[in-house]
C-alpha cells in the first residue's frame, strides 16, 4: 500500500483528497471549503469564456489562500455549432419541459463553447495550483506552457491505455476514473460504451502501469472507499456526489433530495445529457432519448442550454442530472467538513 505523501506534496495540499470538478455545478463556496479544509478543491470551467473564469478565480481566492485546481475539457473533434434548422428541431424536442417548468426556451447562441486555446490562456494567468483536464492527452505545448507558470497537470483515464497515454503526455498525476463515476465518461482512445471498467479493477492496474501517482475517482463516499483506493495503491481520491449533497455545492435542494433518495442501482448511462455517454439519474428525456433512434447528430454537445434548464428541471422530466451509481446511501452529510472529516479516516497514517 502506497501513502499520499506524493500526491500531498505535488499540490502543496495536507490531505490526499481532492473535491471533484463539476463542469456547470462547481460552486466557489464548495471549492474554497474543501481547499480550507487541507483538501484540494476543484472548480470546473466546462463552458466559462476567460473573463468569467478570471472572475471565478477571483472569487475562490478571496474565500481561501490555498491551493485549488481547475478543470477543463479538451476538444474531441466531434463538437459541432448548430445552426438555426438544427437547433430549432433539437428544441422543439425539449420546449415542453421548459414550458412545464415556466422557463423561456432558450435562442441559439452567439457561441457553443469557448475556444480552447482562450480558456487555457485564462487558467495560466490565474496561476492555480493544477490544472485537470478530460477527454484525452493535453497538447506537449499546453504541458510546457502550464508547467513553466508552476501549475501542475492532471490527466483522466478511464482505461490503463488511457493512463499510459497521459503519462507519456507528461502530466504529473492521473486521475482513475472507475465505472461508478457519476457525470461523463470521459474515455478518449476507445468507445465510452468500451471502456466501462470498475474501480476495483482500474485502480490496481493504472497505478502497476504508471510512475505518477494515481488518484481514485468513482463511488468513493467514505472512509471504507478511501482505505480500499489506497489498498489498490491509489496515492490520492477525487470525491464528487458526496461532496454534491452538501450544503456548499451549487446542486439545488430537488438535486440534492435525489442524491439522497437514489439507490446505488438508480442511476443509468445515457446519452441524453449531452450527447456524449454520461451516468446520471433516469428522468422522462434519457427514458425518452434511450427508446429514440440514434443517429450521428445526437453526438452533440449541449453547452449552455443544458445548463439554464438543469436547475429547475433536476426534479424530473429535464435532462438527467448526475449522480454516482455506486455510492446510494452512502450521501448523506450536508456539511463539506462532515464529508472531508469522514474520508479523512480512510487514509493511511491518519487517525
Ligand atoms: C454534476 C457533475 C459534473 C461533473 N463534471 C466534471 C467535469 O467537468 N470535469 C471532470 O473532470 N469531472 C467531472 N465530473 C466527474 C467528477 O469529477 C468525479 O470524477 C466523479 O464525480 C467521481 O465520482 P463520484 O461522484 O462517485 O464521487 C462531474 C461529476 C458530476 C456529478
Amino acid at each position: 500500500m502506497r501513502d499520499g505523501d506524493r500526491v500531498r506534496e505535488l499540490f502543496g495540499i495536507d490531505a490526499p483528497i481532492v473535491l471533484a470538478p463539476f463542469g456547470g455545478l462547481s460552486a466557489v463556496e464548495l471549492t474554497a471549503a474543501v481547499s480550507e479544509l487541507g483538501g484540494l478543491g476543484s472548480y470546473g470551467l466546462y463552458g466559462y469564456e476567460p473573463e468569467r473564469i478570471a472572475e471565478t478565480v477571483r472569487a475562490i481566492r478571496a474565500a481561501t489562500p490555498r491551493p485549488f485546481a481547475l478543470n477543463l475539457w479538451l476538444p474531441m473533434g466531434d463538437e459541432i455549432d448548430p445552426q438555426h434548422a438544427e437547433w430549432d428541431a433539437a428544441m422543439a424536442v425539449v420546449a415542453p419541459f421548459f414550458h412545464e417548468l415556466g422557463v423561456d426556451v432558450p435562442p441559439l447562441p452567439a457561441r457553443f463553447l469557448p475556444d480552447i486555446a482562450e480558456q487555457v490562456d485564462a487558467v495560466i494567468a490565474a496561476r492555480p495550483a493544477a490544472l485537470s483536464v478530460v477527454f484525452g492527452v493535453p497538447s506537449p505545448e499546453l504541458v510546457e506552457r502550464v508547467h513553466a507558470a508552476g501549475i501542475r497537470v492532471v490527466g483522466t483515464a478511464t482505461t490503463v491505455d488511457e493512463a499510459v497515454a497521459l503519462e507519456a503526455g507528461g502530466v504529473d498525476a492521473v486521475v482513475a476514473t472507475g465505472a461508478e463515476a457519476a457525470g461523463h465518461r470521459v474515455s478518449f482512445l476507445h468507445r465510452a460504451e468500451d471502456s466501462l471498467v470498475g474501480g476495483l479493477a482500474l485502480i490496481p492496474q493504472v497505478a502497476d502501469a504508471v510512475s505518477v501517482p494515481v488518484i481514485a475517482a468513482g463511488g468513493i463516499a467514505d472512509r471504507r472507499g478511501v482505505a480500499a483506493a489506497f489498498a489498490l495503491d491509489a496515492e490520492g481520491v477525487q470525491v464528487g456526489t458526496a461532496f454534491l449533497h452538501t450544503r456548499q455545492s451549487a446542486a439545488n435542494a430537488a438535486h440534492r433530495d435525489a442524491i439522497a433518495r437514489t439507490p446505488a442501482h438508480g442511476t443509468v448511462l445515457t446519452r441524453a445529457m449531452s450527447g456524449r455517454l454520461a451516468r446520471g439519474l433516469p428522468t422522462a428525456r434519457s427514458a425518452r432519448s434511450r427508446r429514440a433512434p440514434r443517429s450521428p447528430r445526437s453526438r452533440r454537445r449541449t453547452g449552455s442550454p443544458a445548463a439554464s434548464v438543469r436547475r429547475p428541471a433536476a426534479a424530473n422530466g429535464g435532462p438527467p442530472v448526475a449522480v454516482a451509481r455506486a455510492i446510494g446511501t452512502l450521501a448523506t452529510a450536508t456539511e463539506a467538513a462532515e464529508v472531508f472529516r469522514e474520508l479523512l479516516g480512510g487514509v493511511p497514517g491518519i487517525r
